[in-house]
């Protein structure tokens, strides 16, 4: 159809659990903009997930990896490739676990065995992904991979616990890889830094609901949905952002720039009256 702005791509999409997940999202705008993809995420997701719906839904072959294990990301690629019928346009990395997270470990008391496991699976998997991606020759002239982030890697979030350094790492790994793909072929690498957002992997952070509404007020244009964070990727995925590389791009209603919300004080002013 014409005016699709991913007409004739190729992309595999990680991390869609639910329907609530971001890369489902993702991956049903990608397939409206026109693209062909292919699906994945651990195997253990795929038992307890619905990912095997959004395939069908999407005529998209899901192809299980668990993102830690170079094995399994080189299979993905392999076969994506054979899948697609051709090198591949774009990537999403949307993977994220924490055990100290889910198991509520206060900060200054984490299990630092489970932290390796949180950077592994959170943010050196990135690394591995495209490490595989970029010595197997994957990826198109101008393609584009894209992460997905949290503004807790600049900031203090408490509750966030060791997300934040996984975040810092990530970003980092875009940074540093965005200059090795640049120089190779032109495909670029970007974070989105994403408003906190209702997911399976959201809901695991203390005190996510009451968070989730501060962050709310204190964006000018409020959180940013899951459906526009999709329409930001797939515009990262298109050809219309070909020199935009190496960035961790804010994707939060404003939040990121605030110092101060009225809105806020105003709660606080009516529930001191
Ligand atoms: N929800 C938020 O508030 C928010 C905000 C900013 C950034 N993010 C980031 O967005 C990304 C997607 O998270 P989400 O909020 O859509 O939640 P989600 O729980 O739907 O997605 C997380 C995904 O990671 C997958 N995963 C976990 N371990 C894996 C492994 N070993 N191999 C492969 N996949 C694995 C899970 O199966 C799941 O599909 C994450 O990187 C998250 O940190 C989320």
């Amino acid at each position: 159809m014409q005016g699709q702005i991913l007409a004739g791509k190729r992309g595999v999409i990680s991390g869609a659990l639910d329907p609530d997940s971001i890369a489902w999202k993702i991956a049903e705008q990608c397939v409206a903009q026109g693209a062909k993809i292919t699906l994945t995420n651990a195997p253990v997701a795929l038992r307890f997930g619905q990912l095997k719906e959004l395939g069908e839904q999407l005529n998209a072959e899901v192809i299980p990896a668990d993102a830690t294990s170079l094995e399994d990301m080189e299979n993905l690629f392999t076969k994506s490739q054979e899948v697609l019928g051709g090198k591949l346009d774009f990537v999403l990395h949307s993977i994220g676990m924490s055990l100290n997270v889910r198991k509520g470990k206060e900060y200054t008391n984490l299990k630092h065995d489970w932290m390796q496991k949180t950077f592994d699976i959170s943010a050196i998997s990135f690394h591995k992904m495209m490490q595989v991606l970029y010595n197997g020759d994957y990826m198109s002239d101008w393609g584009s991979i894209l992460g997905l982030t949290y503004i807790a890697a600049q900031r203090t979030f408490p509750d966030y616990s060791e997300m934040a350094e996984s975040k810092a790492l990530l970003e980092s790994f875009a940074r540093s890889f965005g200059y090795h793909f640049g120089v190779k072929n032109h495909v670029r690498v970007n974070t989105i830094s994403q408003s906190p957002t209702m997911t399976t992997a959201g809901k695991g952070v203390k005190g996510f609901t009451e968070f989730f509404g501060y962050a709310d007020k204190m964006s000018p244009l409020g959180n940013a949905p899951a459906d526009a964070c999709a329409q930001y990727a797939v515009s990262l995925f298109s050809d219309l952002t070909r020199y935009v590389t190496m960035q961790n791009l804010y994707h939060d209603g404003g939040f990121s720039n605030m110092g101060m919300s009225p809105a806020l004080l105003e709660d606080n002013d009516a529930s001191d009256s």
